[in-house]
């Protein structure tokens, strides 16, 4: 019963007015402004101060498995270094002009995960990560443009952002980041703290500290067409098998033995043909390659536990999904990191409000019509593959 007034609710949020949009509905700003034109929010999250402090995100910033970069102007030269940083090296840093950049920051902590969970009238598998920067004044990436869709959201701080709808996006030769040659300011506005603004892919923008600040980017990912093209073709390689071998009992002779001839040609084209796909195929490939975790992610290990204490403190705590996982699905089929989930009919809906809202809370499961043995071997093997953790 509860799943069903939930899911009533979910089916009209999105026409209501949303703070965090400056009073649009998710459905207005998707057909108005996604993808299509920039939107400054005052106060889209009024009281966002941010959840870290630039000493924290510094500390990430020296783990081996974050993905960090410092970006510098030396004599209007720009400098990008790559992370991990030592201590030594932020002691060593001037007073202005450079910028802290840290990754996927959702992979590391749970107010990063809360940020983007108001972001979810656009589907998960869109969203990329939560960045964080830090910059003293002066400090930035320079004038510059993205591939994909990105909600600026002002940390602590003050930062001035001038945008251009250019046509020239030119780059900087032999820069070490993407610089535009020329940028022409077109808008500008200081964003403080709760302010938020969001750019479609392609806008020039260029971000400035006005004194230190820190700045939350909401990234969206588009995988380019030869991405997609080849990370499908590695898909067909894997699942496809086409019976026979080339055979020309019909050979005639040619004049010259080192062509390829029209016969062979034609042959190896109607073999080829044999190669179909439809829709099905084109959507389980999404659910594996959407989920797969990015090659540089390390999944901590969990606390060993048997299977009859995990399923009682599950009980007890509910579980979430690991900050790392990706849990997807098609119709009836389920992807989590990049493999299918194998189901029991009991444990669908669970399955279901798990891949929506990241978390089965204890409530959840005591409202849940069963609670299957399946389901908590199948939640054990998560667990001990940390893919879901406890809730509490
Ligand atoms: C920043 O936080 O300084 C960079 C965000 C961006 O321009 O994409
Ligand atoms: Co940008």
């Amino acid at each position: 019963m509860r799943y069903h007034t939930n899911m009533k609710k979910n089916s009209n949020r999105h026409s209501q007015p949303l703070t965090l949009l400056g009073g649009i509905s998710a459905e207005t700003f998707l057909k108005e402004y996604w993808h299509k034109k920039p939107l400054l929010i005052r106060g889209a999250m009024p009281a966002f101060e941010g959840f870290l402090t630039p000493n924290e995100l510094a500390g990430l910033a020296r783990e081996e498995d974050v993905q960090s970069r410092l970006i510098s102007t030396v004599k209007k030269e720009w400098k990008l270094e790559q992370g991990p940083f030592s201590g030594k090296r932020f002691s060593k840093l001037p007073k202005r002009d450079w910028t802290l950049l840290v990754q996927s920051v959702n992979h590391h902590l749970q107010e990063a995960n809360d940020v983007l969970q108001q972001f979810n009238f656009i589907p998960y598998a869109r969203l990329d990560d939560l960045m964080v920067s830090y910059a003293p004044d002066g400090g930035g990436v320079g004038p510059h443009f993205d591939s994909y869709d990105v909600f600026l959201l002002q940390g602590c701080g003050q930062r001035l952002w001038r945008i251009s709808e250019q046509k020239d996006l030119s780059l900087v030769e032999g820069a070490p980041l993407r610089i535009l040659q020329n940028f022409n300011t077109e808008q500008e506005w200081i964003l403080s703290a709760g302010d938020m603004l969001y750019l479609p892919p392609h806008v020039a923008h260029w971000g400035i500290a006005v004194g230190d600040c820190m700045t939350y980017s909401i990234g969206f990912r588009a995988p380019s067409a030869q991405e997609l093209a080849v990370e499908f073709l590695n898909y067909l390689q894997e699942h496809r098998t086409l019976s026979g071998i080339y055979a020309d009992p019909n050979l005639v002779t040619q004049k010259h033995p080192s062509e390829i001839g029209a016969g062979m040609i034609n042959q190896v084209s109607s073999i080829l043909d044999g190669l179909k796909w439809n829709d099905a195929d084109v959507a389980d490939f999404l659910g594996l390659y959407l989920t797969e975790p990015k090659s540089h992610i390390v999944f901590d290990a969990p606390k060993n536990m048997t299977l009859q204490a995990f399923g009682k403190r599950m009980k007890r705590d509910g579980v979430k999904l690991s900050f790392k996982s990706q849990l997807l699905y098609v119709s009836n089929t389920y992807y989590l990191n990049g493999e299918i989930v194998v189901l029991d009919a009991d444990s669908a809906g669970l399955i279901s409000r798990l891949a929506d809202c990241r978390l089965l809370s204890a409530e959840d499961l005591s409202l849940a019509p069963k609670i299957s043995e399946y389901f908590v071997v199948l939640m054990h093997d998560w667990y001990l593959a940390s893919c879901i953790i406890f809730s509490e």
